[in-house]
């Protein structure tokens, strides 16, 4: 099988960019489950005189993560005193872009305003390891959140040969070959969440989901339309001899957006690993949440008049953009140089944005739902 790029950062390093565009996205997200997390957080047994220990895991720049991440200090504080003392472990892979993270941290990119600058007894660090590792020290932490990260895999789990992403067409091998790689990638996420946990602790996860639409009734995943959209017009550039059909089967997406069976099949097996590890899954829900993209649009059409479509093809593809764009670069040639990959990938985005700025934005507003889980190490 061909090694193909799992999630490389998009954007200049310590420019803030995916807190700039897919992270401004991503942040409300949280939102229709924060008050049940809230209320698991304040039950987490906590001695006084320690210290509490929070994760957010695949945090990119910081940007999404950063009020929620303020909102939950703040209610923590209030229930355990303002003396407590808490860290924050800033998770990511390697090659992530920690300098923004930092840079976020301090102020120097001051939106959205960090929790750092306004709270004492508040410390916060980073940590570089893959998270299908164990990444801190076993019955460490109170509370870990990973937010819009678990459905990137460990590595790629096929090679699909029509598609860059599974779709209904794909060959029954590659369908389950991805939902072998993600089975196997989602228990090992949770079993070294559970050795990292104390007991009585809490894990938060959400992700893009795999869901029924109830009109079709046939399976979507989450921003499918784009995806799709993406996917032909990178297949258009075969037609028009830009890549060549093996750049084409080799551009795929390592990704697995799971449904909430998948979410809960590892709490269900018989004779679980996670549940012998002592994680119990609380609630797992799936969510439409809203594009803040879609919402621009519509107030700037009804409030000034003004269909800028434009705009608005522009502001989803950059926050695309960032989380795909080394999907497509891993995918052309090693006999290309930089500079022609780089040209080829501009172009593709180019054409996205042109297409998308013909269609109507109504098309993305019920496209985009969140898996969620809530699960206690007991
Ligand atoms: C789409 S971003 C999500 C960022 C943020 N949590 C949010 O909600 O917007 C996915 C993040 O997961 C990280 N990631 C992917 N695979 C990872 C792995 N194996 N270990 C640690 N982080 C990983 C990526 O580096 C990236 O920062």
């Amino acid at each position: 099988m061909p090694k193909a790029a799992m999630f490389v950062p998009y954007g200049e390093s310590g420019s803030g960019s995916y807190g700039a565009t897919l992270g401004k996205l991503h942040a409300g997200y949280i939102e229709p489950i924060h008050s049940k997390v809230f209320k698991l957080a304040v039950s987490i047994p906590f001695p006084k005189g320690s210290v509490f220990s929070i994760g957010d895991y695949g945090t990119a720049d910081g940007g999404s993560s950063m009020v929620f991440l303020g909102r939950l200090l703040e209610f923590l504080k209030e229930r355990h005193g303002p003396d407590t003392q808490f860290q924050v472990i800033h998770e990511d892979q390697g090659r992530n872009d920690f300098n923004s993270l930092f840079r976020r941290l301090t102020g120097i990119i001051p939106e959205p305003p960090s929790y750092l600058l306004s709270m004492d007894n508040v410390y916060a660090f980073a940590c570089g390891t893959d998270f299908y590792k164990q990444c801190v020290p076993s019955d460490s932490m109170h509370f870990i959140m990973c937010m819009m990260s678990v459905h990137w895999l460990s590595q790629p789990p096929t090679v699909y040969r029509d598609s860059i992403y599974v779709c209904n067409d794909s060959l029954e091998e590659e369908k389950e070959a991805l939902r072998k790689q993600a089975q196997m990638d989602w228990e090992k996420f949770l079993l070294m969440r559970s050795r990292e946990l104390k007991e009585g602790g809490v894990l938060f996860v959400g992700a893009p989901a795999a869901y029924m639409d109830q009109k079709t009734c046939q399976v979507r995943f989450s921003g499918e339309t784009l995806v799709t959209l993406m996917t032909d017009i990178w297949k258009s550039f075969t037609v028009s001899c830009k890549i060549t059909r093996q750049e084409f089967i080799k551009t795929n997406i390592s990704f697995c957006l799971r449904n909430l069976l998948q979410m809960r099949e590892p709490f269900e097996a018989e004779n679980s690993q996670i549940t012998a590890s002592g994680l119990r899954l609380l609630l797992s829900e799936i969510i439409l949440n809203k594009n803040i993209y879609y919402s621009s649009w519509k107030q700037k059409k009804y409030e000034e008049g003004i269909d800028d479509r434009e705009e608005f093809a522009e502001m989803m593809v950059s926050a695309y953009r960032n989380w795909s764009n080394h999907s497509f670069m891993a995918g052309l040639s090693d006999t290309r140089s930089l500079k022609e990959k780089k040209q080829i990938v501009d172009d593709l985005y180019a054409n996205v944005i042109m297409e998308l700025a013909t269609m109507n934005p109504e098309l993305y507003k019920n496209d985009f739902y969140t898996a969620y889980a809530l699960i206690k190490k007991v």
